[in-house]
């Protein structure tokens, strides 16, 4: 996706994209993943936080009883945060969210339309879809 905010990508493309898009992510940005069930968000977590240098990937999954995970990376820590079963977004007060995305190398945020106005004005936002005409490839677009 050299220079275009859209494209449809394999899972390597994908892949890619996202090692290189993470390894370029400054110290403390904030990146949500829209996107339907199965539309790729966690596989795409997983590509950036190889960017961002997390050792141990298998620890990539989606965070089922915990809303948040926490993983260990080159410059500090990464947090991934699958909002899908936050029921009001002021439960993520009881959570110490501010706290969190303010100490971490970077956040990715997955269902974060769930956050309702608690995630920074400078998140970058990528969504992604599904291709009813191509099951091996997904939509990706960046919107700043
Ligand atoms: N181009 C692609 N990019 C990303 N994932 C793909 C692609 N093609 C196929 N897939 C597959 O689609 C599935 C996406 O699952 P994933 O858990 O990443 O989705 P999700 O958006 O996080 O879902 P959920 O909403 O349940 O959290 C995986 O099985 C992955 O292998
Ligand atoms: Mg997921």
């Amino acid at each position: 996706m050299i220079g275009a905010r859209i494209a449809d990508l394999t899972e390597p493309a994908m892949a890619e994209w996202g090692r290189a898009f993470g390894a370029a992510l400054p110290h403390g940005a904030v990146v949500a993943l829209h996107g339907e069930l199965g539309a790729g968000k966690t596989t795409l977590v997983r590509a950036i936080a190889a960017g961002l240098g997390v050792l141990d990937l298998a620890e990539v999954t989606s965070p089922t009883y915990a809303l948040v995970h926490e993983y260990r990376a080159a410059n500090g820590v990464v947090v991934h945060a699958d909002l899908y079963r936050l029921r009001r977004a002021d439960e993520l007060d009881e959570l110490g969210w501010e706290e969190l995305l303010a100490g971490a190398r970077a956040a990715l945020v997955e269902w974060p339309e769930r956050a309702d106005g608690r995630l920074p004005v400078t998140t970058r936002h990528l969504a992604l879809s599904h291709l009813p005409t191509d099951p091996e490839r997904r939509r990706l677009e960046q919107r700043g």
